[in-house]
């Protein structure tokens, strides 16, 4: 099963994208489920209160890191942080793998739950009905740019 699956590109960032950057050309995107990851590194002023220490909205356990992708199918494109609503680890685990193996939706690598590429929502597995957070993103003459939420 997990042979059909190719890993997902990862895009490494210096620090958190800011209103309007660039995160990549739409068009490098393929129609076919194109996904790109990004990580950029959790910056010390992001801990909010209520949150444990190092959990920030994006974070997960696999180091000190935030994470999200952009999965493009025809002509749409979603970006969600890379968390998974079960566990707060990241979907696509060691194999950096993010799409079920018919590639009609996003699966998580630990316990299988599938989301909509759409929506986020999970159509199946432990956490049916939730959603993956969403990246705010806008696309601007070809590019896909970054609107965070403020801090
Ligand atoms: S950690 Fe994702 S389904 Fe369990």
């Amino acid at each position: 099963m997990l042979e059909n699956r190719k890993a997902a590109t990862l895009k490494q960032l210096p620090a958190p994208p800011v209103n309007g950057d660039m995160l990549c050309d739409y068009d490098s995107l393929s129609r076919d489920a194109g996904l790109l990851r990004l990580e950029w590194p959790v910056p010390s002023s992001h801990q909010r209160p209520g949150r444990s220490p190092g959990q920030s909205p994006g974070k997960s356990s696999r180091g000190d890191m935030e994470r999200m992708f952009l999965i493009r199918w025809g002509d749409e494109v979603s970006a969600y942080y890379n968390i998974c609503p079960h566990t707060l680890v990241p979907l696509d685990g060691a194999p950096y793998q993010l799409l079920s193996a018919d590639r009609e939706e996003l699966q998580c690598a630990f316990h299988g739950a599938r989301f909509r590429f759409r929506d986020g929502r999970c159509v199946a597995g432990p956490v049916r009905g939730k959603c993956l957070r969403p990246y705010p993103i806008r696309i601007v003459d070809g590019a896909i740019l970054a609107v965070p939420a403020a801090g």
